[in-house]
């Protein structure tokens, strides 16, 4: 290196830097089955309300302007990131934003409500209204320039979306959507077909901007009988995720409750399934049971090796079975983390 090239010695300076900090792509080699050193963690819902880092955000600036702000929201994807030390960052947004421009008044408390309860897309603005929320693109190129760590892009599935909407919002009882179906199965299929062009569009606006894996939220798929399922949900879903795939993209499919095939590269199960019998049909992640945090961190710790140490190897993506719970004490988040990356695989 020369010192009177100030701009290569720059440069130079750049790679050493790139090199030191590593960029570790464990992820990514996992869900396309190439070998990996250890296996890769992460955990749904990482960035949220059990973080004191986050809740010092949220008193600053509601859910919706948290989420409409790149920089603030490419902070909270950081925070825990950098306070677990987690193999993957996941975008923070949530499932229902992309329908933002099609729902004037939607708000948080703290979960989705919206002014009325939708069962049919017509008179709403049509799916191309989706490029309206370009701000969950400016959060994915920010945290692309600042990220080690692979960048999980998410999308909720066309069937917990319409859960949602037909219900109004966040409820007790999810049973609105299987009323529609059955009271009028045709509208129940437009509705659907309206939200799947959405989250296609939607999720290759995230993938465009640089998302490297995306993940889809089925949390009330398992809530449908096998043939509604079939029916109502699966063609839609196969058709979103071989789109993708057809990009280059892998795609994690999340459900509650039962495994159910549709084309995804991995699938994210719950601590209902076991995960033996799952890794054995394909890449699988999951599925430790959020309540286990609750327990002290030595036995967490002891659990979470327990749940890895029979699936060390490639194609397996360790998890929780769903997202975190707002109550988690950090260290028993961390102890976990820890645990699965200290587990060798074989
Ligand atoms: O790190 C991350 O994963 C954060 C990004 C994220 C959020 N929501 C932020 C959020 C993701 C991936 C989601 C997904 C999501 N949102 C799902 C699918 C996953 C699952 O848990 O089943 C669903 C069903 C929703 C809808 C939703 N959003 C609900 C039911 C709620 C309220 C319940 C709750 O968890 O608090 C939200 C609000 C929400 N989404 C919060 C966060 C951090 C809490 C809002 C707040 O800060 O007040």
């Amino acid at each position: 290196m020369s010192q009177k090239d100030p701009g290569r010695a720059i440069c130079n300076l750049f790679v050493a830097r790139y090199r030191l900090r590593g960029v570790n792509d464990l992820l990514l080699r996992a869900l396309n089955e190439q070998p990996v050193e250890r296996v890769p963690v992460w955990i749904m819902r990482q960035a949220g309300r059990y973080l004191p880092e986050y809740r010092a955000v949220r008193e600053k600036v509601d859910f919706l302007t948290l989420c409409r702000t790149p920089e603030l929201a490419a902070e909270v994807t950081l925070q825990p990131v950098r306070i677990l030390d987690v193999d993957a960052a996941i975008l923070f947004s949530d499932i229902m934003v992309p329908l933002l421009p099609a729902v004037p008044g939607m708000t948080y408390a703290p979960g989705p409500q919206l002014p009325r309860a939708i069962t049919s897309p017509d008179g709403l603005k049509p799916p191309e209204a989706v490029k309206e929320v370009g701000f969950v693109c400016d959060a994915i190129r920010i945290l692309r320039r600042e990220l080690d760590v692979p960048l999980i892009g998410f999308g909720g599935a066309p069937g917990t979306l319409a859960t949602y909407l037909a219900e109004g919002g966040s409820a007790k009882h999810f049973a609105g959507l299987r009323l529609l179906m059955n009271r009028d199965p045709g509208q129940a299929h437009a509705l659907l077909e309206w939200l799947e062009q959405i989250t296609l569009l939607y999720l290759k606006m995230q993938v465009e901007a640089g998302a490297q894996v995306i993940q889809i939220f089925d949390s009330w798929g398992g809530e449908l009988s096998r043939s509604d399922f079939d029916e109502f949900m699966a063609p839609g879903l196969q058709r979103i995720i071989a789109a993708l795939k057809t990009d280059g993209v892998p795609v994690i499919f999340f459900a509650r409750g039962p495994l159910r095939d549709v084309g995804a590269t991995a699938y994210s199960v719950d601590w209902t399934v076991d995960l033996a019998a799952a890794r054995a049909r394909g890449p699988v992640q999951g599925n430790f049971d959020p309540a286990i945090l609750f327990a002290d961190p030595a036995t967490v710790a002891d659990k979470a090796r327990a749940m890895v140490a029979p699936l060390a190897r490639t194609g397996y993506v360790a998890n929780l079975g769903h997202g975190i719970l707002p109550e988690t004490p950090v260290e028993c988040a961390q102890a976990f983390v820890r645990a699965v990356q200290e587990t060798p695989c074989l």
